[in-house]
């Protein structure tokens, strides 16, 4: 297993810190794993002026999968936007095509209360947002700050998919949904947006090849809104790339922290990248305080998709699970009054139970 680990900025070098305990754990048992750091995002500009250096696209190329922490600062705000953190992680998932990305929500019993929403409408909730990465208004064209004829400036953007973009993605949410409870709901804006009117279609007609999955349409704004009046209605959800970047911050909170959730981006070959679906938070970066389970639950979906090893993310996920119960909360999922585990501390209790299994 060749891992490219890419740390970034913020709390990612610590939370990846946490994830590397966990695979340290299993190569000491025996599996053969290869890891290999290097620069992304804020700390490659300021080390190599580009964030994502040549040097750092050529290994991940070449990796199995990517391990992927957090970028981005306050510090880098304001740098040309070709710059910017963000344009690396872009960048990465656009370079290595990575065009299916698998947002899990789910609400462990433990931190039912932990949610903003009353635990009888999030206990047991479980979905899996398929969001597609590498389109729509995230990279078409043209787009740009110009001036029009009265001197005035305009921003443009453009949302554009074509429809093998569209097929491809919703083919995931489709088997996603087949290995789930069978019920997919397609989001897009087809009352005003002739990009998603398409999408719409092209769903409909991959539709007749899942026979066995239930599917819905869902326009966006009440996709928005039925996340937080009756979430447990949602299996799979497929959507767009920026519909599906909004959809997935609002479900997080519906599982009590946004600390808590992977995601995997996945290509054709089944290489990924795996990222917590949280940033890098500079407000507590440095401070030992971060959450790393979102972190280690990104090993998981790691095994579990790139490497068809269920064996070792069950133990994984099971671990977690095990921490949970046995009380250790982090400060994000802490309950007033109650002391909060550090970083490394929550990283730790993670690996001892993975040796007690
Ligand atoms: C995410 C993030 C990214 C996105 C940013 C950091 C570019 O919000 O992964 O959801 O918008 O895709
Ligand atoms: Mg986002």
């Amino acid at each position: 297993m060749k891992i490219a680990v890419l740390p970034g900025d913020g709390i990612g070098p610590e939370i990846v810190a946490e994830a590397l305990k966990v695979l340290d754990q299993f190569r000491s048992e025996g599996a053969s794993i290869e890891t290999e750091a290097g620069d992304i995002g804020g700390i490659a500009v300021d080390r190599h002026g580009d964030p994502l250096p040549s040097s750092t696209l050529a290994f991940c190329r070449k990796a199995d999968a990517i391990l992927f922490g957090s970028i981005g600062g306050p510090k880098y705000d304001t740098l040309p936007r070709e710059l910017r953190p963000e344009r690396g992680l872009l960048r990465l998932r656009k370079e290595l095509d990575l065009f299916a990305n698998l947002r899990p929500a789910q609400v462990f019993p433990e931190l039912a209360d932990a949610s903003s929403l009353k635990p009888e409408i999030v206990s047991g909730l479980d979905i899996m947002i398929v969001r597609e990465l590498t389109g729509d208004i995230y990279f078409g064209e043209p787009r740009g700050i110009s001036r029009n004829a009265a001197g005035e400036r305009v921003g443009t953007n453009t949302m554009v998919y074509s429809e093998s973009e569209i097929r491809r993605v919703v083919h995931w949410g489709f088997q996603a949904a087949r290995e789930r409870r069978k019920s997919l709901c397609s989001v897009d804006k087809m009352n005003v947006l002739e990009t998603t009117q398409l999408w719409r279609d092209v769903v409909n007609e991959i539709a007749p090849d899942y026979p066995d999955v239930t599917l819905t349409h869902m326009l966006v704004d009440n996709a928005a809104m039925q996340l937080v009046r009756n979430p447990r209605q949602f299996d799979v959800i497929v959507t767009g790339n920026m519909f599906g970047d909004i959809l997935s911050d609002e479900a997080s909170m519906l599982t009590g922290s946004i600390g808590m959730l992977p995601s995997a981006s996945l290509n054709a070959t089944g290489q990924g990248l795996y990222e917590p679906i949280h940033g890098s938070a500079p407000d507590i970066a440095g401070r030992g305080i971060a959450n790393p389970l979102a972190q280690i639950l990104s090993v998981s979906m790691m095994f579990r998709y790139s490497f068809k090893r269920a064996d070792l993310a069950d133990r994984v996920d099971v671990a977690v699970r095990r921490v949970l119960q046995q009380g250790f909360r982090t400060a994000d999922i802490a309950r007033k009054g109650e002391t909060a585990a550090g970083t490394a501390a929550m990283g730790d209790a993670v690996v001892a139970a993975l040796r007690a299994q």
